[in-house]
């Protein structure tokens, strides 16, 4: 699929469709609102309704040719079908609360739920391991509070089940304070648990995090791997300066029109067109296509940048830092050869001032 693919634009879509929608749903919840009110409200209801009634129409006609998901033809189809039936057979004011169902939407293409489902695969065994301690010194705590303040408050800590609401919210640090320890080792045991609650979830979080980190970081190279792929220049490297190549890509979409490179700025980096054209400025434009590279001439002088380089199309680009160039030069001496004989050539095709 092309990297400059507009199916993003639904994500936005969706959420500012759902938005007014879902506010309606709220609004509509206050007892005060006049009749008026109401009218208008169920009127943008049925908008977004219409408008999604739509959508539904279209993704399932795509499905046809077998490119969309499962879960985003659920979502599709609940965002229609919930609020209609809610209208049709519960009636009253209480149908638009059906309506929240849109709260779905703006989550159907979005990337972050299988990154998420991905973090808690890989993640599932220390989760675990964590989440055992919890339980573990959950109901260690609550027997101990049960133990120490059974006798001074049954009503609070008659049993271990009472015991363990105040542990939970102690151990979350919560606090509610219906439930407080009236002696002394009953307020060392609330601080130890307080203590051992802020490390518990600590440990959760830090889990979480490094999980995402590794998993965007994995994504990155993979993302970045087909890109250079797809620069036959690239195919000349062996497997580890491959692989350097791709942690050293930065890959960068530019809008058409948009300038790259202006002429006479200095010059750090250096691009690969992997998808779309870009125009170079010359006396003579000359327009660069996938595989081309530019930006080559300030690496290799160190002089400022010769012409002005701006996207024609929209256009996916991979762009290289000085200091990576360098290392790509002497990893892949080749490569080195054919930017360098490049550069000559087109300093050859420039007019001399
Ligand atoms: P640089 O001078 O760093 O920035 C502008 C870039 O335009 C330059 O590197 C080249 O990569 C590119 N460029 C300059 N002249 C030509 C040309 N005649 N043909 C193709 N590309 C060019």
């Amino acid at each position: 699929m092309s990297v400059l693919s507009s199916s993003r634009l639904y994500m936005p879509l969706n959420a500012v469709l759902a938005a007014p929608g879902l506010l309606a749903v709220a609004a509509l919840t206050i007892p005060d609102m006049s009749g008026s009110g109401r009218l208008g409200l169920a009127a943008v209801l049925a908008v977004i309704w219409g408008a999604y009634l739509l959508q539904m129409a279209a993704t399932l006609l795509k499905r046809r040719a077998g490119d969309v998901r499962t879960p985003t033809i659920a979502i599709d189809v609940l965002a229609v079908l919930v609020p209609l039936a809610a209208f049709l057979f519960i009636g009253g004011p209480d149908w638009s609360l059906y309506c929240a169902v849109w709260l779905l939407k703006p989550l159907r293409d979005s990337t972050f739920f299988p990154l998420l489902g991905r973090v808690l695969t890989n993640e599932a065994r220390n989760l675990i391991g964590v989440t055992t301690v919890f339980g573990v010194v959950l109901f260690g705590v609550a027997l101990a509070a049960y133990v120490i303040e059974r006798d001074i408050q049954p009503e609070k800590f008659g049993s271990i089940p009472q015991a363990m609401w105040w542990a939970v919210v102690t151990l979350s640090t919560t606090g509610y304070g219906d439930a407080i320890p009236q002696s002394f080792a009953g307020r060392v045991l609330a601080g130890l648990v307080m203590m051992s609650g802020i490390g518990i979830f600590a440990l959760w979080a830090g889990i979480l995090a490094t999980g995402f980190a590794q998993e965007v970081r994995r994504g990155d190279f993979v993302r970045n791997w087909q890109l250079v792929a797809a620069v036959p220049l690239f195919q000349r490297l062996g497997p580890a300066a491959l692989v350097e190549i791709v942690r050293a890509l930065r890959p960068r979409i530019v809008p058409a029109g948009a300038v790259i490179c202006r002429s006479g700025e200095p010059g750090d980096r250096m691009f690969f067109v992997v998808e779309g054209r870009v125009s170079v400025a010359t006396p003579n434009p000359v327009e660069l296509g996938p595989g081309a590279f530019f930006g080559e001439m300030a690496l290799i002088t160190g002089e400022p940048r010769m012409a002005t380089v701006s996207a024609t199309t929209a256009v996916s680009l991979l762009s290289l830092h000085s200091a990576d160039f360098q290392m790509l030069c002497s990893s892949s001496p080749e490569i080195a050869e054919v930017i360098r004989k490049t550069a000559h050539e087109r300093r050859g095709a420039a007019p001399t001032a």
